[in-house]
């Protein structure tokens, strides 16, 4: 199975800047030998998803409502993503965390309102510099696998993808090594298994750009990539040459 090149581009282009990158990705992705997804934010969603008809690039959504319909202000429904074309969708990322206190509950609501919908969740994990200084990574990562996970079922082991994304290599151009990442990567697949009776994939994510690209996605127990800043140019597509 080829690996994934995940691109978050968060809250940080417009509506046009969006579309113009779509386009020009869209033009480029025969040259990558990943599966190239785009997580564009709400607002882009459209005008991207139609952009990319007839393209081998898949969309992405950054976060979902916990359920389909509802008295929910300000949320967007599992149900009109998957009908926009909408395929994956990106879960407790630590921003939503830490800066929009999602707790492990909501994360887990929305995990499987996404699964019922047919959107793949990328379920974010990651310790904080604190924790992993204090050698406490491993026990975080557990505690966040099982409150995320906690009665989800899924039918095939690509239905969810973890994501290992630890904070502190979270846009600030220090990534983890990649043989550590690997380490946590055959970690966090023995883990979820337990939970989840399924080898479902882990990709990394965290200040991934040109120069350590290929050494991550060499990496036997890393399925791909969830790239930030680097996903924002058009050369993002260079990151699985
Ligand atoms: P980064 O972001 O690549 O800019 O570090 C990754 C992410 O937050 O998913």
């Amino acid at each position: 199975m080829s690996k994934l090149l995940i691109a978050n581009w968060k809250m940080q282009l417009s509506r046009k800047e969006a579309l113009s990158l779509a386009k020009k990705l869209k033009a480029r992705a025969k040259k990558c030998p990943a599966k190239m997804v785009i997580c564009p934010d709400f607002l882009s969603l459209q005008p991207v998803s139609a952009s990319l008809k007839n393209s081998a690039i898949e969309l992405g959504a950054q976060d979902c409502a916990s359920s389909n319909r509802g008295a929910l202000t300000g949320e967007i429904s599992p149900f009109d993503l998957r009908s926009l074309g909408v395929k994956y969708v990106i879960l407790g990322h630590s921003e939503r965390r830490e800066k929009l206190g999602e707790n492990e509950a909501l994360i887990s609501a929305k995990i499987k309102a996404a699964l019922a919908n047919r959107l793949t969740p990328i379920v974010c994990v990651g310790e904080n510099l604190a924790e992993k200084e204090a050698g406490k990574a491993k026990s975080v990562l557990v505690g966040q696998l099982r409150a995320a996970l906690k009665n989800v079922k899924i039918k095939s082991a690509n239905d969810l993808i973890i994501a290992y994304e630890p904070l502190w290599a979270i846009g600030t151009g220090q990534a983890i090594i990649p043989a550590e990442a690997e380490i946590v990567g055959n970690f966090l697949t023995v883990e979820a298994a337990k939970i989840l009776q399924k080898r479902v994939r882990v990709i990394y994510g965290g200040s991934v750009d040109s120069q350590n690209a290929s050494q991550f996605l060499r990496q036997k127990h890393l399925a791909g990539l969830l790239v930030g800043g680097a996903s924002l140019k058009e050369d993002f597509y260079k990151l699985c040459c």
